[in-house]
């Protein structure tokens, strides 16, 4: 399974702040927010990881990431040219992407809570089509929506919808077998314009091949279309990381528990940036005072 992250866009609904830099790069409380749709990825088990931004953006995250073997995995970059949409993806990743199968994530979708691994791993596992999620949200006029009927038979997908037929959402999170390649080359621009991956999921559902799995009110699907939902999302990750100093969207604990880096690696990572809490966090977990 490969992994994408989505990253670009021109981000103008928070303008000014993302006049100047990449929605993604933001900090929602101590990190870059494109930490923690990488974090979901590692979660997954997927250690090699496309990033597609904007070409202005591209270098910064070239620069925040490198190449990933830091933390024992492979990041590999590449452009979109103009936010065509998000079904562009998997035109733009054909050659990464190859025969596997491919996870895309939204670099600006924070997924957090207990049971997200397992989540994940369900996900994966004889997957034969596409898996998508659904999420109950008070608001659904904003999303994608999909419609079940009581059996959890999808009955409709719809983007951004007027009059949404159910209150669950589509997040931005989403595994597809390799035949999202040729379909997404079939995909046309929908009346706003865009290579919707709401198109792409419902040729999956006309074929029969589209999972819906509900997210339990357990997971924390966050925001961050306003800037109020940023701050909300950054307040989100201050109170459960001081609470039980466990973080949330920590790039190196996931790698380090996960088994691709070691304990030696962690701390060397830790050191060099002793001076921050971020620092301190990795230190305690080489070092085993933090379980
Ligand atoms: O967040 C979940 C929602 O994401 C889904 O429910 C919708 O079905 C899906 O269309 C998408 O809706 P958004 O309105 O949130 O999409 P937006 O245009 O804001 O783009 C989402 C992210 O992808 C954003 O971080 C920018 C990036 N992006 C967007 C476009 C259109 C790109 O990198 N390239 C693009 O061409």
């Amino acid at each position: 399974m490969k992994g994408i992250v989505l990253a670009g866009g021109k981000g103008t609904r928070l303008y000014p702040m993302t006049k100047a830099v990449s929605k993604q790069i933001l900090p929602l409380y101590d990190k870059p927010m494109i930490y923690y749709s990488i974090s979901t990825l590692l979660l997954a088990g997927i250690k090699e990881i496309l990033i597609i931004s904007t070409p202005r953006d591209l270098p910064m995250f070239k620069e925040l990431l490198g190449d990933g073997s830091r933390i024992g995995v492979k990041f590999e970059y590449a452009e979109q040219k103009e936010a065509r949409g998000l079904a562009e993806a998997f035109v733009i990743g054909e050659d990464f992407i190859g025969d596997d199968d491919v996870c895309l994530i939204l670099g600006d979708n924070i997924f957090f809570g207990n049971g997200m691994t397992t989540i994940l791993n369900e996900a994966q596992k004889n997957l034969d089509g596409a898996v998508i999620f659904g999420y109950q949200v008070a608001d659904p006029k904003s999303y994608g929506v999909v419609e079940f009927d009581e059996s959890g038979h999808v009955l409709s997908l719809e983007e951004k919808p007027d009059n949404p037929k159910s209150n669950y959402a589509i997040p931005g999170l989403y595994f597809f077998n390799n035949d999202v390649i040729n379909i997404s080359k079939q995909v046309q621009p929908s009346g706003r314009g865009e290579l919707e991956i709401t198109s792409i999921n419902i040729e999956y559902m006309k074929q029969h091949k589209l999972d819906v799995k509900i997210l339990p009110r357990g997971i924390a699907w966050l925001d961050t279309g306003t800037t109020k939902n940023l701050l909300e999302a950054s307040s989100f990750v201050q109170t459960v990381q001081t609470r039980q100093n466990l973080y949330v969207g920590c790039l190196e604990e996931i790698a380090y528990r996960r088994g691709f880096i070691d304990a030696e690696q962690l701390l060397t990572l830790g050191q060099e940036l002793h001076k921050t809490d971020y620092g301190q966090y990795l230190i305690s977990l080489a070092k085993g005072v933090i379980q």
